[in-house]
């Protein structure tokens, strides 16, 4: 092994937390090196962290495979002088994660090697004193991110969720690289690359496959994952399964399952074909504009404002607008602020949760009170002079803007998140025909789908027929 620059054995034991593979001390390059006192590793963690070859690792939620993805990194950095390794996500936060867990490693471990100066750590890359580094980026619509993957190691966190536009621009260098892949993933559907990968049928990966449930229960008691922990994680498993999730998502989410009947709701290509506007540079004051919120669960992070124009019987993505960890009384500010400059026709929010509480203030407003509109709460009608009616439902309301995107009415933002909050929405069909909806970045979708319901507003008192 080259000698490195970088100095070791610099760690006292001290109680912090972080990872420990092997307690102890452990020779590199032929200095001992002290280790910090950490979370032990499962074995099925470190197998992945010894194994030399393309690795698949199939889990259920919240198991450690982006930890164990981190651990493994940081080793091969150390093990690897000069080598690169790329770690594509999903999104921006999810890229810093991935640096977050590397650096936290590395700065428990490895303190020393870490470069200093120009080359410091940034919140997508880190250097190491070997020229040794890691580069996390999102992928971005366009698969631009390992198009020429010239890296030596290819990370792909939740590698069920990237866009088949982001594998097919990859294949061909994945096929020709002397590089290794790493790719991780919860399941999603039976379809898509990292399905394809699943099923291994070139021999060509060694997979992991890892369930939620006997890895949360077989994790060994320690210091850090304590009995209170795991009977906490246990009990919320529990919970999810008897009562919480569908059978179908329960075995998609946390046992780490390829499903056939967890369907994606809108898939990759219509999402493509819908997704070609642009921000306008002006609003157009004669158009009519409407607003869609979700407002952010208690313990969720994100609020979205989605702003549609209209224009007769299609509809034109104006404005996406994600804000993160805001108090309602911000929210409710952010709607006035943005009704100044938009002049809403309508604003729909649901007032189930905490919307309840933007609604009812915008409900007293003079500026917004003829505007805004609980979506949960409308009725549908279900004959043409409106005598008779039903409930909302949420899949009236995905319907509608499934409908709009398949006959080509309703243009959207070309924008990275939206795609990856479209293609986060899932269905199946329960007992009885119900079809329930889901998904774990459904937010913006969520706005987009109640601003989307004004389509379903007379415009100019003309009837406009129901879909
Ligand atoms: N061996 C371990 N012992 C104790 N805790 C661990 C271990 N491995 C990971 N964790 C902890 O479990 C939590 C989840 O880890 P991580 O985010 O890596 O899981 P994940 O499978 O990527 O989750 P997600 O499905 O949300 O992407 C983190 O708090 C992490 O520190
Ligand atoms: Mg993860």
């Amino acid at each position: 092994m080259e000698e490195s620059s970088g100095a070791v054995g610099e760690n006292d034991r001290t109680e912090r937390t972080g990872f420990n593979r092997e307690p102890g001390r452990k020779n590199y390059g032929g200095k001992q090196i002290a280790r910090v006192k950490q979370i032990a590793l499962d074995d099925w963690q470190e197998e992945i962290v010894n194994y030399d070859g393309h690795i698949l690792l199939c889990t259920g939620r919240q198991v450690g495979k982006t930890t164990v993805m981190a651990v493994k990194a940081a080793e091969y950095m150390i093990k690897n002088p000069g080598h690169q390794i790329i770690v594509v996500s999903l999104t921006e936060d999810q890229a810093q994660i991935m640096i977050i867990k590397v650096l936290d490693y590395l700065e428990k471990n490895f303190r020393l090697w870490i470069a200093k100066g120009k080359n410091k750590p940034t919140k997508n890359k880190i250097v190491l004193t070997n020229k040794a580094s890691i580069l996390a980026r999102p992928v971005g619509n366009t698969g631009d991110a390992v198009r020429g993957f010239t890296g030596n190691v290819l990370i792909v966190d939740e590698a069920s969720r990237m866009p088949d536009d982001m594998w097919s621009a990859a294949k061909p260098a994945l096929l020709t690289t002397g590089g290794k892949l790493w790719f991780c993933s919860t399941p999603h559907g039976k379809q898509g690359y990292f399905y394809e990968c699943w099923l291994n049928k070139s021999g060509r990966f060694k997979v992991f496959h890892i369930n939620s449930e006997e890895c949360l229960e077989k994790r060994p008691i320690g210091d850090i994952w304590t009995e209170e922990k795991r009977n906490e994680a246990l009990r919320f498993l529990s919970d999810e399964k008897n009562g919480g999730m569908s059978k179908l998502r329960y075995g998609q989410e946390y046992l780490g399952l390829f499903l056939d009947d967890l369907r994606q709701m809108f898939d990759d290509a219509l999402i493509k074909k819908c997704m070609n506007a642009q921000r306008p540079g002006m609003i157009d004051k004669t158009k009519d504009y409407y607003l869609g919120i979700d407002v952010a669960r208690m313990g969720d992070d994100e609020s979205t404002f989605e702003i549609l124009r209209r224009e007769d019987k299609n509809l034109i993505h104006v404005e996406n607008i994600v804000t993160t960890k805001t108090l309602l009384s911000d929210t409710t500010k952010m709607i006035l602020q943005l009704d100044r400059v938009w002049n809403f026709k309508k604003i729909y929010i649901d007032d189930g949760g905490l919307g309840v509480g933007v609604f009812d203030y915008l409900l007293k407003e003079e500026q917004t009170k003829r505007k805004i509109e609980a979506i949960n709460n409308r009725a549908r009608p279900l004959v043409r002079d409106e005598t008779r009616k039903k409930k909302l439902l949420k899949e009236d309301l995905y319907s509608n803007l499934l409908v709009l995107m398949e006959q080509g009415r309703i243009r959207l933002l070309d924008d990275e998140n939206i795609r990856l909050s479209l293609k986060s929405v899932q269905y199946e069909y329960q007992d009885g025909g119900k079809i329930e909806i889901f998904g774990n970045y459904t937010h913006i979708v969520e706005g987009l789908t109640r601003a989307a319901w004004c389509i379903k507003e007379k415009s100019l008192n003309l009837w406009i027929s129901y879909i």
